[in-house]
């Protein structure tokens, strides 16, 4: 099976979790960051595309919303993995995955992820750090990606038809209700 992996990352967090994806999830594996490089090949390639990104102030990057739009009558058609880096926990985070995937590919994603995210402090530039410090109190590096939600979303990618939302920090099968 040929897999694609793309998604965006601002301060590397969300390539951390691409690249251990991609050591878990079963097949000829591509990832690609779209900060970084543009798909020359067609996405109609692929059997099966998970996407990701990162929330900063409650939405996730707009060149993954561009993919995403760009290509969903393809995206229709394969195997679908979504997953999301963010700080923010349970509801909000759960609120911030569904405003960054449309319903359409949550329904039809075969597994979806909630990883935990990091905040580098290190990274910031000047007006990143004084938000999360205002907002989160956040003065140093701190390091939450949640690796055993990437394990499962692998397991459930590889093997299940259901869709199951992957995240150690509430974690329950969604259900069509939730979903709509
Ligand atoms: C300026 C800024 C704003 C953020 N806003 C949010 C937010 O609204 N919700 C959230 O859950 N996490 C938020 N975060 C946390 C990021 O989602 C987290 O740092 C993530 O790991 C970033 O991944 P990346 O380095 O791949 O972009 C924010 C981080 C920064 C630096």
């Amino acid at each position: 099976m040929k897999v694609l992996i793309v998604y965006c990352s601002s301060h590397g967090t969300t390539t951390k979790a691409a690249l251990l994806l991609k050591k878990q999830i079963k097949g000829d594996v591509i990832v690609l960051n779209l900060n970084k490089a543009k798909l020359h090949s067609d996405v109609d390639l692929f059997d099966a595309v998970i996407i990701g990104g990162s929330i900063h102030t409650g939405s996730i990057q707009g060149r993954v919303k561009k993919f995403v739009k760009e290509n969903l009558s393809v995206l229709r058609t394969k195997r679908i993995g979504l997953f999301l880096c963010c700080m923010r926990e349970g509801q909000i985070a759960l609120e911030q995955f569904e405003n960054a995937f449309p319903i359409e590919l949550r329904k039809q994603a075969t597994a979806t992820g909630i990883f935990g995210g990091e905040f580098l402090v290190s990274q910031m530039n000047f007006f990143e750090k004084q938000l999360v410090k205002r907002v989160g109190g956040v003065t140093t590096d701190t390091s939450r990606i949640d690796e055993e939600a990437i394990g499962e979303f692998a397991d459930v990618f590889n093997t299940k038809q259901n869709v199951t939302l992957c995240t150690t920090q509430s974690p329950y099968l969604v259900t069509e209700e939730m979903r709509l």
